[in-house]
C-alpha cells in the first residue's frame, strides 16, 4: 500500500503540468469534426459553363501570403468535379439575411437541379478566375486552386485569392469592412443549427 502511494507521488512529481491537470468537468464528446465553422458557399462552373453554387462550412483562411483560403469536398459533389477542371472557385459570403439560400445550396446538387434559377439569384461572370460569383452576397473572393490534398473522406482545395470584392453597402467611408452590415453567421455541427455572429467582445486583459 505504502509502495503505490510512493509511486503515485513520483508518477505526480514527474508529470509535465500539462498533464496533471485535466480538466474533470470536461465531457468527451469523441474524436468527431464539431466545432463551429463559418459558412461559406462556393462558386464554380460545370464542363457546360452552367454556374452552380454549394455551400461549404469545412473551410478556413490558410496562409497570409499568398492569401490563400482552403475549401474541403468530397468527391460526390458535383462542385468537386466542376473545380477539378476548371482548378478555380469564388467563395461567397452570405449574410444571415441568405440563410435560407445558404442552406438550399448545400441540400440539394447542381447535378439533379440548377439551383440558381430555383433561388433566382444572379451570377457574375469573375474577370480574373473560371468561375462565377453571386451578385446578391455581399463579400466574395475569387480563388485559383494551387494545390489539392486528399485528406481522406474530402479533398483539400486550396485556392489564392486573385481578389476580394465587397458590396458597399457592408463598407463604412474608408472601405473598411463594417461586421455589423455584413452580419456573417456561423455552423454548429451536432446541433446542426446557424448562429450569427452578434456583437463585438470585450479583448481587453486583464478585463476592464
Ligand atoms: C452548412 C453546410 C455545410 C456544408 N459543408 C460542406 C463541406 O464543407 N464540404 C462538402 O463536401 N459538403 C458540405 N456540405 C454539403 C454540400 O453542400 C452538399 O452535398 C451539396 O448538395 C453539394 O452541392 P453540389 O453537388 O451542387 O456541389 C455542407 C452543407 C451544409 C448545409
Amino acid at each position: 500500500m505504502l509502495m503505490l502511494q510512493i509511486s503515485s507521488l513520483l508518477v505526480l512529481i514527474l508529470l509535465p503540468a500539462s498533464v496533471i491537470a485535466q480538466s474533470p468537468e470536461k465531457v468527451s464528446l469523441g474524436a468527431r469534426t464539431l466545432l463551429p465553422a463559418p459558412v461559406w458557399v462556393i462558386g464554380s462552373y460545370d464542363a457546360e459553363g452552367k454556374p452552380n453554387m454549394m455551400t461549404a462550412s469545412w473551410v478556413g483562411i490558410c496562409c497570409s501570403n499568398p492569401p490563400c483560403v482552403t475549401i474541403s469536398l468530397r468527391k460526390a459533389t458535383y462542385t468537386y468535379g466542376n473545380i477539378m477542371k476548371r482548378m478555380a472557385y469564388t467563395v461567397n459570403i452570405p449574410s444571415a439575411d441568405f440563410a435560407g439560400e445558404a442552406n438550399y445550396y448545400g441540400s440539394v446538387s447542381g447535378r439533379d437541379v440548377d439551383k440558381l434559377a430555383k433561388t433566382g439569384q444572379t451570377a457574375v461572370k469573375s474577370a480574373l478566375v473560371d468561375a462565377p460569383y453571386l451578385k446578391e452576397f455581399p463579400l466574395v473572393a475569387e480563388c485559383k486552386v494551387i494545390h489539392t490534398y486528399e485528406a481522406g473522406s474530402h479533398t483539400l482545395f486550396i485556392g489564392q485569392i486573385m481578389d476580394v470584392k465587397a458590396d458597399p453597402s457592408v463598407l463604412n467611408d474608408r472601405n473598411v469592412l463594417v461586421p455589423e452590415k455584413l452580419d456573417p453567421f456561423f455552423y454548429v455541427p451536432g446541433p446542426g443549427t446557424f448562429y450569427r455572429a452578434g456583437t463585438p467582445v470585450d479583448t481587453s486583459y486583464p478585463k476592464k
